[in-house]
């Protein structure tokens, strides 16, 4: 009863706090730091340099692709397997494990989407102090393993690219026997003798040590607020240290609320990486969030590379610079500079569980790291073309009506959309894949009016099943055996919306095959083709869980919640967006947003940042956030428009409108205890302002589709930082405050509030860029000071691309797919510029399965613009046409002819010699010809 009192009062509690719009942060202390959890405590007190491993040399076998080598403990005489791997496209991949581990250790499963091709590794020399295997000749790529005290150095010619456990910080807590365990753990076998007479009788050491480790704090059972975290495997947390000579700058581990490039965390907390669904978030601090992905980007002006740390348990990542301090814009101040001492960053990762498997990109591009990526983790899903347009959102829209109402007030403010969604009112009783029976009486026909419109919706459904022995999913799922258990065996139940929840166990293949069978028209009933899903709380969220989340010691059949933690929200929608291409007999693309995700989640859809808040802080920081996000993978990132806690002023939901315009995931959201936000509210003038940043949105959306077409076949990211385009210009190195969308248009958000310009850094030496707005061009490699009024934000075109746009602005995208192309065509000194147009039927896999596409190369050179076609085996055919042709930087033709189906037909044309612009009209050929316009 006492439980449940409390359980009751956590809830009641966690509601209040959630309808009550107040200024009061995050409430730290409902969440760790490394010193109160007890294996980063443990971790952190180890001291560098006083690595007690050494390899064993005489252990090395060397197969064609694969080296192994055992460590050794000097201290406690546990042996370790090292494994070393060349992968193909310029990687190198180290796992540690337990060599005779008491039971097996956890391995990410699901996250890698194949065994990642390997190449040959072979020996160069092997003396009494190391071992040196080449990586290929090609680079002179070596990896010199050092004996005593074991480290690896990875190095290209003369060059250390890495080290590993340089600073003696490997730590590997093996798995051993509790001091008055009379049976062993769970599916342990006990071993005598593991390894012959040189090796210790592991089991009675591994017993002793347990003896000593009961006097440790947090070993085999760990209390944090009233949450006891029972640990029947004792301490098994791992980490290591790498060195990155000549590294100043570091980046990606997302997901926090701080700035793009990461800071040293010496004196404070590591970056922790553990899914949590945290209340009212702080800004610029280590502390975790929804989502995590275990990758991290180095780079300077010569060479950039990637680590991707394979593990989904609780992480936290170290981060010292022996710069740190002593730099100004990504520049090595004077004294430094002078100071014999060359840069470095040292990084430590540390998890509770696992084993130790990283893989390390070598580069040396930045765009080399995003396809070794790519190569390991997937890219990003394409999503549907409507996907990308504006989505209107608000906890909640609160019956059918008002969802008429909302739809109506678009059409007549002239506003365009695509996608309205509802939140979890919009069930019954929280009761996932139902709709209110009052409030919602007839989704059908409520779906069919936004059909009519070319619209379509989002509903929500969460991964917390109300326990409710009237509810069919609940009943399918405990009667399948389908929900994770507690630790005593019991389904594992906490409290979310619906009260008391369960929570299916997504781990499981047959699980997710019977959720994704949920999106069936026949069991999900309301539902039709243009309803789409939301998955939110999926970290898992858990009110009354220790850290708002799942007990570590719950279970996945064998394993704990411990290792798959950060792995539950990524299989949420996986599941998800399975089922919704299911549903279509695997012909349609899925849209699924997700809270919660991990390496890999890019496959399945989009994610958002979470409960931000109505504050410009949190507008400036959407900008590094999606970055980071976009880095390791995942491109399709947005912000709450307007943020989602509190009240934006008009002029912060304006400015939100025009910075979400230009990020890859455009949706406005509100909290249920907010004002109403529908853009029409706040007067005719601000009204227009929104719909001219919506409508700017949709006339670029063949160019945003285009970008997600390439982050989908090759793994860059949508929205870059400047340095991935500019990778010497160390000015950029710093920069979060503007960005780029592929490589051709550089945005520069307006955050501060009474803003009157903003000063925005234009790169490239000898490259010219076009403001948007006004075509006025200027030259790269320069802050420019930029005036601005409310009316828009600064967006400059590169000289040298060509960008298609669609002018026509219209209900929504899908309203819009016939329309003709506006080439916007940006000259370089050079006088050339090149570009691409993509299209297909903007919804289906066809581009995939039945190559049902165009992909066009544009090019402009010699004063002749043509298009011809980019792929061999694609057909596809469209009746959009070219409307118009801007040529900016222009010179003034006498004449302009086309040149297309063998006939040559003179243009109309116009030029303004105030900013030398060129508009050709009415080309009039169809998208997907060949063609070319010649200036005379
Ligand atoms: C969570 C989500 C938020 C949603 C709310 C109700 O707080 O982050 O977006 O509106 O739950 O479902």
């Amino acid at each position: 009863m006492a439980a449940f009192i409390e359980r009751m009062g956590l809830l009641v509690l966690a509601c209040v706090s959630l309808f009550v719009s107040s200024s009061v942060a995050v409430d730290r202390g409902n969440f760790k730091t490394c010193d109160q959890s007890a294996f980063c405590k443990r971790q952190r007190a180890l001291k560098a340099g006083q690595s007690p491993y050494r390899a064993l040399l005489d252990t090395l076998e060397l197969s064609d692709s694969r080296v192994t080598l055992q460590l050794i403990n000097d201290n406690n005489k546990v042996r370790l397997l090292l494994e070393l791997y060349r992968l193909q496209g310029n990687m190198t991949r180290v796992k540690i494990n337990e060599l005779k581990p008491l039971k097996p250790r956890f391995e990410v499963p699901d996250v890698l989407v194949s065994d990642p091709p390997t190449e040959p590794l072979s020996l160069v020399s092997q003396d009494d102090n190391g071992v040196v295997l080449s990586l290929g000749a090609a680079r002179q790529q070596r990896l010199i393993v050092s004996a005593r005290p074991f480290r690896l150095d990875i190095v290209e010619g003369p060059e250390v690219l890495m080290s590993l456990n340089s600073r003696g910080l490997l730590a590997f807590e093996h798995l051993r026997l509790r001091k008055d365990t009379q049976a062993n753990p769970e599916g342990a076998e006990a071993k005598e003798n593991i390894d012959g007479a040189e090796e210790p009788a592991e089991v009675k050491d591994a017993a002793d040590e347990g003896a000593k480790d009961e006097e440790i704090d947090g070993m085999w059972e760990e209390t944090f607020k009233s949450h006891t975290d029972t640990k029947p495997n004792g301490p098994t947390s791992i980490s290591l240290d790498f060195s990155l000579p000549g590294v100043e700058h570091v980046y990606g581990i997302p997901e926090h609320a701080d700035n793009l490039k990461l800071k040293t965390t010496d004196g404070g907390d590591p970056y922790r990486l553990y899914n949590l669904d945290v209340f009212q978030y702080e800004l610029y601090n280590p502390m975790a969030l929804y989502g995590h992905v275990p990758v991290m980007l180095a780079h300077n002006a010569v060479r950039t590379m990637g680590l991707f740390w394979l593990n989904a348990a609780e992480t936290w990542v170290d981060i010292s610079s022996n710069t740190a301090g002593k730099t100004v814009f990504g520049k090595m101040l004077d004294y430094v500079q002078g100071a014999s001492e060359t840069p470095q960053t040292d990084v430590r990762w540390i998890s509770e569980s696992g084993i130790i498997d990283v893989f390390i990109m070598l580069g040396p591009t930045p765009f080399d790291v995003f396809s070794q990526y790519a190569s390991l983790t997937g890219t990003q899903s394409f999503p549907p073309l409507s996907a990308l347009a504006y989505h209107q959102c608000r906890w909640n829209y609160n019956d059918q009506e008002d969802v008429k109402a909302v739809d109506k007030g678009f059409d007549e403010h002239d506003i365009p959309y695509d996608f309205i969604w509802l939140d979890i009112e919009h069930t019954d009783g929280k009761r996932y894949f139902t709709w209110d029976p009052h409030k919602f009486p007839s989704p059908k026909e409520m779906l069919q009016g936004i059909m009519d419109k070319r619209r379509k919706m989002v509903a929500i459904v969460d991964p917390h099943i109300k326990v409710d022995s009237g509810y069919k999913i609940h009943n399918a799922i405990r009667e399948q055996n389908f929900y994770i258990k507690n630790k005593d065996g019991g389904d594992y139940e906490g409290w979310c919306w619906p009260g008391s929840a369960g929570y299916p166990d997504f781990t499981k293949l047959e699980m997710r095959d019977w959720w994704a069978s949920m999106f069936d028209y026949e069991h999900y009933e309301g539902a039709m083709e243009n309803l789409y899903t939301w998955n939110d709380m999926n970290e898992p969220s858990v009110f009354n869980g220790p850290e708002v989340t799942m007990h570590k010691d719950a279970k996945h059949g064998d394993w704990e919640h411990r290792d798959f933690h950060n792995l539950y929200g990524f299989y949420v929608q996986m599941a998800t967006a399975d089922g919704l291409v299911r549903r279509s007999g695997g012909v349609e693309r899925p849209f699924v947003l997700t809270r919660a995700f991990f390496a890999g989640s890019q496959r399945y859809g989009a994610v958002w940042t979470g409960d931000n808040a109505a504050e410009w802080d949190h507008l400036k920081i959407s900008i590094p956030m999606c970055l980071s996000l976009g880095l390791v993978g995942i491109s399709f990132c947005g912000a709450d428009v307007g943020g989602f806690f509190k009240t934006p002023s008009t002029e912060l939901l304006v400015r939100w409108y025009q910075t979400g315009a230009y990020q890859p995931f455009f949706r406005a959201h509100a909290h249920l205890d907010t004002p109403r936000r529908e853009p029409w509210l706040f007067g005719p003038e601000n009204t227009a302002l929104i719909r001219e940043a919506v409508r700017q949105r949709y006339t670029l959306l063949p160019y945003w589709y285009q970008q997600f077409y390439l982050a989908h076949t090759t793994g860059q990211p949508v929205m870059r930082p400047l340095w991935v385009e500019y990778p010497k210009d160390t000015a950029t190195f710093n920069m979060d405050d503007q960005f780029l969308i592929g490589k051709d248009l550089l945005v520069h958000p307006v955050t501060e509030e009474g803003a009157r310009g903003v000063t925005a850094y234009l790169p490239g030496h000898g490259e010219v860029w076009y403001d948007v707005h006004t075509f006025q061009k200027h030259n790269g490699a320069q802050s420019l000071y930029i005036p601005v009024t409310m009316s828009s934000i600064p967006v400059f075109q590169r000289g040298g691309s060509i960008i298609p746009r669609k002018l026509r602005v219209r209900r929504s995208s899908t309203c819009m797919e016939g329309d003709p192309y506006t080439l916007i065509v940006a000259l370089n000194t050079q006088r050339t510029a090149e570009g691409e147009l993509y299209m297909d039927d903007g919804h289906t896999f066809n581009f995939n399965t039945k190559k049902e596409f165009a992909h066009r190369s544009l090019t402009f050179a010699n004063n002749v613009l043509s298009s011809r076609n980019l792929c061999s085996d694609c057909h596809f055919s469209t009746p959009s046409w070219i409307e118009k042709v801007v040529i900016l930087g222009s010179s003034n033709p006498r004449q302009v002819s086309l040149k297309s189906d063998g006939k040559e037909t003179a243009l109309e044309f116009e030029f303004d010699p105030s900013v030398s612009v060129l508009t050709v009209r009415k080309p009039g050929v169809n998208a997907a010809a060949d063609w070319m316009i010649q200036l005379l």
